[in-house]
């Protein structure tokens, strides 16, 4: 999903000055993205998705716009297709499928971001846009090493795809919708000499602002854990459970 500010500058550098805009997403999820790049005006929309359902309930869902031949689903992963669909002609490329993981084996099956980035940056021309989502999520993934999230790739490997990339980049955080935090982001990379600067309003207190807000979220949390790992490690598992048992009955609360 793109945040409002981005669709606003997308219409202004691309929607107005292109013909024919063309879209290129990977991950199309439920299609809010792809209906947001058709609303704002792009005139074809090609959006990679992997997993089977959403694809066969994008079909149904976006009958009208596949049939017109402005919405092109295509099913695969997007670290390969990519190579099939992004050339010279995509104006806007929007990197949203950072994996998938698996709840039964709880592994991540698919981490396409890395091959994506090393892919389009070689391949990179023009004033073409790449924006990759939940950037503030990837760049500080070590934060979610113990839950599911989705993106492989460490912090030294990103910077350094990153800086290959001989073009301006800027990171635009964003509101979380969900939870109304500021702890995501859009990173935006553009042509300087091409592409104008995306204008932002107090990006520094907003940087400052999220870095704070996702420790507090994400980083109390693991060093929570990372400190109970500890005292289990010392006290040993029975141990352990006996005091935990014994400090969560304190601690009960009748409801
Ligand atoms: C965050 S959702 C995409 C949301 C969508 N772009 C939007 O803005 O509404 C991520 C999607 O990427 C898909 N995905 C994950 N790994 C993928 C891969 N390797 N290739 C293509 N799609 C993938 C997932 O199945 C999921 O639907």
């Amino acid at each position: 999903m793109l945040d409002k500010k981005i669709i606003d500058y997308l219409k202004q550098e691309v929607i107005s000055k292109k013909k024919n805009p063309i879209f290129l997403e990977t991950g199309f999820g439920i299609g809010t993205g792809a209906l947001q790049a058709l609303e704002c005006g792009f005139s074809k929309i090609i959006s990679i998705e992997i997993d089977d359902d959403l694809v066969e309930k994008g079909k149904e869902n976006f009958r009208k716009f596949i049939d017109d031949g402005s919405l092109i689903l295509v099913k695969g992963d997007s670290s390969e297709k990519i190579q099939e669909y992004f050339n010279s002609t995509i104006d806007v490329t929007f990197l949203d499928a950072h994996g998938q993981f698996n709840f039964d084996s709880k592994k991540v099956i698919s981490a396409p971001l890395e091959k994506e980035l090393e892919f389009i940056q070689k391949n990179i021309s023009g004033d073409q846009i790449i924006i990759i989502d939940d950037y503030s999520k990837i760049k500080n993934s070590f934060y979610f090493s113990d839950d599911n999230w989705k993106s492989k790739l460490s912090k030294k490997k990103l910077k350094n795809i990153l800086s290959k990339f001989n073009r301006q980049k800027i990171e635009y955080p964003y509101y979380q919708k969900k939870s109304g935090l500021l702890v995501n982001s859009h990173l935006i990379i553009f042509n300087k000499e091409k592409t104008r600067k995306i204008k932002i309003d107090g990006l520094i207190y907003k940087l400052i602002n999220q870095n704070f807000t996702m420790f507090k979220l994400y980083g109390l949390n693991l060093i929570e854990k990372r400190i109970l790992m500890i005292i289990k490690f010392m006290l040993g598992d029975n141990f352990y459970k006996k005091i935990r048992n014994f400090v969560k009955s304190k601690f009960k609360t009748d409801v």
